[in-house]
C-alpha cells in the first residue's frame, strides 16, 4: 500500500489550490483522525477513485483506479485533465457532471473509456463535491466502477434477443407462407372434387336407363363423401395430428345435414386421443359409408335416426353406427355384398388392425361396430 499512497502527494500552484491538509480534513470520515486514514480509505475501494481540482485536472488516483485504467505510475498523469482521458464522445456528461459537483451535487452516468493500454472497459461513473469544513467546495471526487462485464452481457443479451426475434420473425413469415399454401391446396383439392362430381353425374345422366348409370351415381355420391371427409379434416397445427373426438363430431353432424337424418353422436373418447390424417380419413369414409347405408336402407319416405358412438379403451378405438331401420336382411353376409360400401368398410377396419361385426340396434334397426387400432399406421387404397 506505500507505493501508491506516494502518489497520492498533491502537487500544483499552493495559490490556486486548497490546502492539502484542509482537503484532507473535510474528506475525512472521522473528524481529526489521521490523514492517512481516509487516503487509506479511498486506495482500498475496489473501484477507481480519483481527486480532481475544480478545473478538471488529476491530483490523485488510488492503486485499483491505476490498476484498473492500466496505469503504470501516477506519475503518468498527474495534472492530467480528466475529460482528456475519455473518448470524445463522453466529453459533455464529464463536463456536465463537474460543473454539477462544482455546484455541491453529485452526477452519475455510464460511459465507455479505454484503459491507458487500450483495453476497453465500461465505467459506472460518480461524480460528487468534496467540501472543506465551511462548506464550499474544493475538490471533484470522481469514483468509476468497471461495469465492463454487465455491459457486455447486457450487450450480448441485447444481441441474442435480437437474433431471436429475428428467427421468430423468420419462422412466422414461413407460417404465413405455409399457411397460403395449404390454403391453396385445400381450394385446388375442392374443385379437383367438384370437377370429378359434376363429370360423374353427368355420365350418370347420360345412362340413367342402363345399371351403369346407377353406379356412377353410387360412385359420385362416395366422392362427394370423400370430399367431406376432407373438409372436416383439420390438423392440429402443433401435432400435425387430429383430434378425433372434434373431427367425429364435426363429420356426423355434417354428414347428417348432407342426408337428411338425425344424427346422434356419443362420444367417449378423451381430446387426448388424436389419429394420424390418414387414418382420420380412413375412419372417415367408413363412417360415411356406415351412415349412408343407415340413410339409404333405413326405410324410405322417413327421416332416419343414426346413432353414432365412438370409445377409447388402452389401445382400441371402438366405433358403433346404428339405425331405427328395418335391419339387416335376414341372408346379410358382408363379405357376399354387391354393393362397393360393405367392402370398403372391411377393408379399412382390417387396415386398422381390427374388423367390423354387425347385429341388430335397440331401436330394431341394423348396427355396425368397428374395433380397430388407435395407432393404424398404414392406411389407405393404393
Ligand atoms: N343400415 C342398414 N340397414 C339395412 N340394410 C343394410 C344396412 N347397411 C347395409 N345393408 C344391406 O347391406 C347391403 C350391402 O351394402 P353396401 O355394400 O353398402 O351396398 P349398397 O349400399 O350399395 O347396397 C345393402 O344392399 C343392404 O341390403
Ligand atoms: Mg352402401
Amino acid at each position: 500500500m506505500n507505493t501508491p499512497l506516494r502518489s497520492t502527494h498533491v502537487k500544483g500552484d499552493p495559490d490556486t489550490m486548497p490546502d492539502r491538509d484542509d482537503n484532507l480534513a473535510a474528506l475525512d470520515l472521522l473528524d481529526g483522525a489521521e490523514q492517512g486514514f481516509t487516503l487509506s480509505v479511498l486506495d482500498s475501494s475496489p473501484d477507481c477513485i480519483k481527486l480532481l481540482e475544480l478545473d478538471g485536472t488529476l491530483s490523485f488516483m488510488n492503486s485499483n483506479g491505476m490498476c484498473a485504467m492500466e496505469i503504470d505510475d501516477f506519475d503518468q498523469v498527474r495534472g492530467a485533465s480528466w475529460p482528456v482521458m475519455w473518448p470524445q464522445d463522453s466529453h459533455d456528461a464529464l463536463a456536465d457532471a463537474m460543473a454539477e459537483a462544482r455546484s455541491g451535487r453529485t452526477q452519475r452516468f455510464e460511459a465507455y473509456c479505454p484503459t491507458a493500454k487500450g483495453t476497453p472497459r465500461w465505467w459506472d461513473v460518480t461524480v460528487s463535491p468534496v467540501r472543506l469544513a465551511d462548506g464550499t467546495v474544493a475538490r471533484i471526487l470522481a469514483a468509476s466502477r468497471d461495469v465492463t462485464d454487465i455491459v457486455t452481457a447486457r450487450e450480448q443479451l441485447r444481441e441474442q434477443a435480437a437474433l431471436l426475434r429475428a428467427e421468430v420473425a423468420l419462422k412466422n413469415a414461413a407460417l404465413a407462407r405455409q399457411k397460403v399454401l395449404l390454403g391453396e391446396i385445400d381450394h385446388r383439392v375442392k374443385n379437383s372434387f367438384a370437377s370429378v362430381i359434376a363429370l360423374l353425374r353427368m355420365q350418370a345422366r347420360i345412362h340413367a336407363d342402363v345399371e351403369a348409370g346407377a353406379l356412377i351415381g353410387d360412385a359420385a355420391n362416395r366422392i362427394t363423401t370423400l370430399s367431406r371427409v376432407h373438409e372436416q379434416l383439420h390438423l392440429d397445427p402443433e401435432s400435425g395430428f387430429v383430434t378425433l373426438a372434434h373431427y367425429v363430431a364435426a363429420l356426423t353432424q355434417d354428414l347428417g345435414q348432407a342426408l337428411n337424418a338425425q344424427v346422434e353422436f356419443a362420444n367417449d373418447v378423451p381430446n387426448a386421443v388424436r389419429v394420424n390424417p390418414s387414418q382420420a380419413a380412413a375412419i372417415g369414409q367408413l363412417l360415411a359409408e356406415l351412415i349412408g347405408n343407415a340413410v339409404k336402407h333405413g326405410g324410405k319416405d322417413r327421416r332416419t335416426t343414426v346413432w353414432v358412438e365412438a370409445s377409447a379403451q388402452g389401445e382400441r378405438l371402438r366405433l358403433r353406427v346404428m339405425d331405427d331401420g328395418p335391419g339387416l336382411p335376414a341372408d346379410f353376409d358382408p363379405d357376399d355384398a354387391s354393393g362397393l360400401g360393405m367392402q370398403i368398410c372391411q377393408i379399412y377396419a382390417q387396415q386398422m388392425g381390427g374388423s367390423m361385426t354387425h347385429g341388430a340396434s335397440p331401436a330394431g334397426g341394423a348396427a355396425f361396430d368397428v374395433d380397430i387400432l388407435r395407432d393404424a399406421t398404414s392406411v389407405g387404397f393404393t
